[in-house]
């Protein structure tokens, strides 16, 4: 079995043999966006790029990303616990082109790394594309889906649409975004999750986002196309991790398990990763294993748990943490410090 960090190396190691300068992530503190609480995205580093307002001295680039989504536009928190795939902190695997190549070779690369090179099944994946949207004037992304067909050797009738919510993606409020195809993949034991695709269900998960970055949408909402176009594709670590180890749950990777291993330690518990109705000592699990590492990594980054803000946001998932593990792991002294050792060994 491929551990987690062999995945994160493989995916940096293939970009960089296709010419991508391999970047550090940014902190998850952003250091120069007064739109942003917390960096939520692997381009969040790249946004003047794309605006046109600064350049690298490379025009590829692959990393992986600590991001935060518990505030602003992406915003997962009430998922978090609940679920078995919906985090506070996790890692983005990405790879960028700056005005270099786009959406056939972002495509081909994608379909390459996931099944050429990591093996998974061609017929359980799912591609979506936008289907345009009215109200935006935005036509439908022919292209995107035509190229599916075209430049990988996907099931066509695996090639869907999506509107606008899941296929164009936003920084925010305001900033880059522009049409996107997710791939999907389909876990259900006999093959049968095409209904499931973008339905909230752990067994058909997305496992990546390829965005076709082409437009900034302003103060009064109006998209103003950009200079040059590119490619923003982000892969949420956890998952594909969970999916190539073969787990239906994030928390049952190499990822968590020595962090749900402490939190038994702890608290003298077992996590059996039930969910629903009657699975609230699993939710306390999930939730204050994603919680420690979120909160261990925006201070380790320089954020602080105070009264407004950024450090309300911290305050809030500590307090959330806290009471997670008193109504359902009998915790009642501070314990949320002792984690910080197995997400340090971890991460
Ligand atoms: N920015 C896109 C996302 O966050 C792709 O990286 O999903």
């Amino acid at each position: 079995m491929k551990t987690c960090d062999q995945i994160r190396r493989e995916f940096i190691e293939f970009f960089e043999g296709k010419d991508h300068t391999a970047v550090s992530s940014a902190p998850v503190v952003p250091m120069d966006d007064p739109t942003l609480m917390f960096t939520n995205a692997g381009m969040n580093q790249f946004k003047d790029i794309f605006l046109g307002t600064g350049s690298r001295s490379f025009c590829r680039a692959v990393d992986s990303q600590k991001c935060i989504r518990v505030s602003g536009k992406h915003n997962d928190l009430e998922e978090v616990g609940r679920d078995t795939y919906h985090h506070t902190f996790f890692e983005m695997l990405g790879n960028w082109s700056f005005g270099d190549y786009f959406k056939r070779e972002a495509i081909a690369r994608a379909w390459e790394l996931l099944t050429e090179v990591w093996g998974l099944p061609k017929d359980r994946m799912y591609a979506t594309a936008f289907e345009g949207s009215k109200k935006e004037g935005l036509e439908p992304d022919d292209e995107a889906s035509e190229l599916w067909k075209g430049v990988t050797d996907i099931d066509p009738s695996h090639v869907l649409w999506g509107g606008k919510e899941d296929n164009f993606w936003e920084m925010g409020a305001i900033g880059p975004c522009g049409p996107c195809s997710e791939i999907h993949i389909d876990l259900t034991p006999d093959g049968s999750g095409r209904d499931l695709v973008n339905a909230g269900d752990p067994r058909v998960i997305e496992v990546w986002n390829l965005v076709f970055m082409q437009y900034n949408r302003d103060e009064s909402g109006k998209l103003t196309p950009l200079s040059a176009k590119h490619i923003d594709t982000g892969m949420g670590l956890e998952r594909i991790v969970a999916v190539l180890q073969g787990k239906y749950s994030n928390y049952d990777t190499d990822l968590f398990a020595p962090l749900m291993d402490h939190i038994a330690e702890l608290t003298g518990k077992k996590y059996r990763g039930k969910v629903g109705k009657g699975a609230e000592i699993d939710n306390g699990f999930r939730v204050v294993a994603d919680h420690a590492r979120m909160l261990a990594f925006a201070i380790a980054d320089g954020a602080k748990p105070s009264n407004d803000g950024r450090g309300y946001v911290l305050r809030r998932i500590l307090r959330r943490a806290a009471r997670f593990g008193r109504q359902h792991l009998d915790l009642h002294e501070p314990f949320i410090y002792e984690l910080v050792p197995s997400v340090a060994e971890t991460m």
